[in-house]
């Protein structure tokens, strides 16, 4: 288990015994690109994972390695001056430390050992995972009692200042995750509720097109977002002061469509919707109707394919592929965009069948071999006993 290699190559390079963290990474049903917008989501915690084993060193330097992609250490010192890092993740966990350090919170030395199973670049963010455990790892072992809503802030500035300007949708899902459930999130208000998502008879699998994004550097993401808040500029200047798309209705936007370029106007149509299939989702869910949440599942892809334009040729051709067999009720790309998983709802007894359909059919169109995982909702990050 990851878990135990972690901790034994903690003790065998540091001669303590560690404190340890779980932290998910997440799925979202439905609901993409709506939380920068003050919108809602629904996404859930699953059973793959980062471990984290940290314990204080009483020392002025923070010593972190990793086995997660290959063996990598670095060392950062409490004081000192630093260059971006070659590691990706030397970045989040550099970002981290400066932000908690300009928010006044007093760190000490501490050594880390982390790693995990959550495939990286593949919708499943890996990276709120791996910031919003190492956030409670510190502040467990340095006692500085920062809340989960605080966690999830200070793990969405090291994002901004990576470069994704995302919203607070995966961070919440990683920390607030219940076993069983997703998590309907107001991203207006941040209040949320739970959702079961087990439907008699069906099973959710993930398959993952094997197309890595990296969303912060290729920023399409956030080009999304700029066409958002331009509309939301040209509605407060010409019809009513809002501050969201949240506050915005179809009509506002229809009058406004001229003073908007067609991708803009298209781009927050889509957000609107989306917000719209988000509540239909989840009284899918309630009443148990699995060909109603397979038809918005295939709703909101094509919406993102067509709309919001951040599918790719072999995400749509997976959820294409779907829609020709008797046993997936429907699919759709999760995530940022340009790579990664899709989700899927199929019958159970079908799954099988369905799964080894769609993965020749997808290598026949691309040379691509996808792979595909059950889908396990686990809970949020927490310590391991
Ligand atoms: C990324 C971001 C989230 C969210 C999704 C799209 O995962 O980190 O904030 O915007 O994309 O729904």
């Amino acid at each position: 288990m990851i878990a135990d290699d972690i901790k034994s190559s903690f003790i065998s390079n540091y001669k303590k015994k560690p404190l340890l963290v779980r932290a998910p990474g997440r799925i979202n049903l439905i609901g993409e690109h709506t939380d920068y917008n003050m919108g809602v989501v629904l996404p859930a915690s699953i059973e793959k994972a980062i471990y984290f084993a940290i314990q204080k060193n009483e020392r002025e330097i923070i010593n972190i390695e990793t086995f997660l992609t290959a063996p990598e250490k670095i060392v950062f010192e409490l004081n000192g001056d630093h260059k971006p890092y070659q590691a990706f993740w030397g970045n989040y966990f550099k970002a981290i430390i400066e932000i908690m350090i300009e928010k006044g919170y007093s760190l000490e030395g501490f050594d880390c050992v982390f790693g995990g199973d959550i495939p990286i670049g593949a919708g499943l963010s890996s990276s709120a995972a791996l910031c919003c455990g190492f956030i409670l790892g510190v502040s467990e072992i340095l006692g500085l009692s920062i809340s989960k809503e605080e966690n999830a802030l200070i793990a969405q500035a090291a994002e901004h200042k990576i470069g994704l300007n995302c919203g607070l949708m995966d961070q919440y899902a990683v920390l607030f995750g219940k076993k069983g459930n997703a998590l309907f999130l107001d991203c207006k208000d941040l209040t949320l509720d739970y959702v079961p998502i087990n439907l008699k008879g069906y099973s959710w699998a993930l398959i993952d097109s094997k197309i890595k994004h990296n969303l912060a550097v290729d920023s399409e993401y956030n080009k999304r977002r700029n066409s958002c808040e331009t509309v939301v500029s040209v509605i407060n200047s010409s019809i009513k002061p809002v501050s969201s798309l949240r506050e915005v209705t179809m009509e506002d936007l229809e009058k406004v469509q001229m003073e908007l370029s067609p991708t803009d106007y298209t781009r927050a149509k889509y957000i609107l919707e989306e917000n719209g299939r988000v509540h239909k989702m989840m009284d899918a869910l309630k009443s148990g109707n699995g060909n109603l949440v397979g038809s918005i599942l295939l709703e909101g892809h094509w919406a993102m394919s067509t709309q919001y334009e951040i599918t790719t040729p072999e995400l749509d051709f997976l959820v294409k592929i779907g829609e020709g067999l008797e046993g997936v009720l429907g699919s759709r790309m999760m995530g940022g965009g340009f790579g990664g998983c899709t989700i899927n709802l199929l019958k159970t007894d079908q799954l099988e069948s369905s799964l080894e359909a769609i993965k020749k059919a997808y290598y026949t169109e691309t040379q691509i071999t996808c792979e595909t995982y059950p889908l396990e909702i686990g809970d949020g990050v927490h310590l391991l006993k």
